[in-house]
């Protein structure tokens, strides 16, 4: 065997997909394989076509052997699907399918949106800065359940009386599973957890408080407090450093965690996770993507932010890969990047004196900029953590979520 042969070698999907999604996974790649040449590991990635590609080359958003491609690999990376060309609302074949198709399909019941500010992109945000300070919130959206998964009927009916309708189920385990994920990511941050619903109103968020309630026993030592969404709306942009992890249901959190990205100062910087309870040999399997969306006005023009896909291998290599050194280097390389003054476009300051320190990169010199510091080692997270570090190190056999999303540890519930 060569010594190339004995290099670990982990098996990763890429979807590129739609729009911005090839120029971002792209990116991600190069990122991946710099931390991979550092840290002694190799990547083989499968590609496959999704989402609106796939329905250009298949007729269909993902085809059932390329579902079940994604199913026995150690994760999947996703760039972005969907874009004017498929956005027909009355089409039977939707790109979007294929998210919730792998949601549902792979079990991913949980998807965790950390948001965070980089003190360098303060400028970037339209809060004022004091509220920014501290900002440091994971959103735990539930994601294989409620409306999006409920039963549903399409506008029928003669044209001044058509009616349509969505059903919004929930049951207790469904609940319980991600309200555990919840308390455990908490437990393993500021052991605060807020619970967002629409109780007031709902039947299925009235079950929500009550489960997690119920469960908030088992946790003792985390503060639970429960709002109501239009409530948690408003605080989210009047007190965002007040939270640390949030727990909701699939449309809330869709919802709210695009209001949430505001305060990193742009959509294009945040990274997330889907993941399940199906654990691989490296990890838990997940499926990792940037929260912006296929963006095909800019697509293939060298302008998109590829730092929320080059977050999103981070959290790929910590929860999925068990690469903590990785991940440390690869978010020490992008918060580095950002210290030395590159920004691309959405991310450009408001104001002239802070741009006048910046320089303005397309996705391929941000990329140029990230892959030479993770290759250089450099990064305050990837250098040995020293003693003002509030660093907790976690079991050898656990794996944390990210500097972000501090010392958490992957639950052994899962
Ligand atoms: C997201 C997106 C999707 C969702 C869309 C594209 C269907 O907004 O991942 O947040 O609503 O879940
Ligand atoms: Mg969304």
């Amino acid at each position: 065997m060569t010594a190339e042969g004995d290099l670990l070698q982990y098996r990763l999907v890429a979807i590129p997909g739609d729009g911005v999604g090839p120029d971002v996974v792209a990116a991600a790649k190069r990122v991946m394989a710099a931390a991979g040449a550092r840290f002694g590991f190799g990547v083989e990635w499968h590609d496959i076509l999704v989402g609106g590609a796939g329905i250009d080359a298949y007729g269909m958003p993902i085809r059932p052997d390329d579902l079940a491609a994604c199913a026995v690999s150690d994760a999947v990376l996703l760039g972005a699907v969907g874009g004017p060309k498929w956005d027909d609302p009355t089409a039977a074949v939707r790109p979007e399918q294929a998210l919730f198709a792998m949601r549902g399909g792979l079990g991913l019941f949980a998807n965790l949106r950390p948001v965070s500010v980089h003190p360098a992109l303060v400028p970037a945000s339209p809060l004022r800065p004091e509220l920014l300070d501290g900002v440091d919130m994971l959103i735990v959206r539930e994601l294989t359940g409620g409306l999006y998964f409920g039963e549903r009927s399409e506008a029928a009916g003669p044209a001044g009386a058509r009616a349509a309708h969505d059903v919004l189920p929930y049951s207790e385990p469904e609940i319980a599973r991600v309200a555990r994920l919840a308390f455990e990511l908490a437990r393993g941050r500021r052991k605060r957890l807020t619970s967002v619903d629409k109780a007031n109103v709902l039947a299925t968020s009235r079950l929500w408080r009550t489960v997690v309630h119920e469960i908030a026993v088992e946790y003792p030592d985390v503060a639970l407090d429960d709002r109501l969404v239009d409530a948690c709306a408003m605080q989210i942009v009047r007190a965002p450093a007040s939270f640390d992890v949030l727990v909701t249901e699939n449309l809330f959190g869709d919802i709210l965690s695009d209001e949430a990205s505001v305060l990193a100062g742009s959509l294009g910087m945040l990274p997330s996770a889907s993941v399940g309870s199906r654990r691989t040999a490296h990890g838990l399997h997940g499926l990792y993507e940037p929260i912006h969306g296929s963006a095909p006005d800019i697509a293939g023009r060298d302008l998109a932010n590829p730092i929320g896909t080059i977050l999103s291998v981070a959290m790929l290599l910590r929860w999925s890969l068990g690469r903590a050194d990785a991940a440390d280097a690869v978010e020490g390389a992008v918060s580095d990047a950002l210290d030395a003054g590159y920004r691309t476009g959405d991310i450009w300051p408001r104001s002239a004196a802070a741009a006048d320190a910046c320089t303005r990169v397309g996705t391929v010199a941000m990329t140029d900029a990230i892959v030479a510091r993770v290759g250089a080692g450099a990064g305050s997270a990837a250098a040995p953590p020293d003693a003002g570090t509030p660093m907790v190190e976690p079991p050898v056999d656990d794996l944390d979520v990210g500097t972000t999303v501090a010392t958490a540890q992957l639950p052994g519930l899962l």
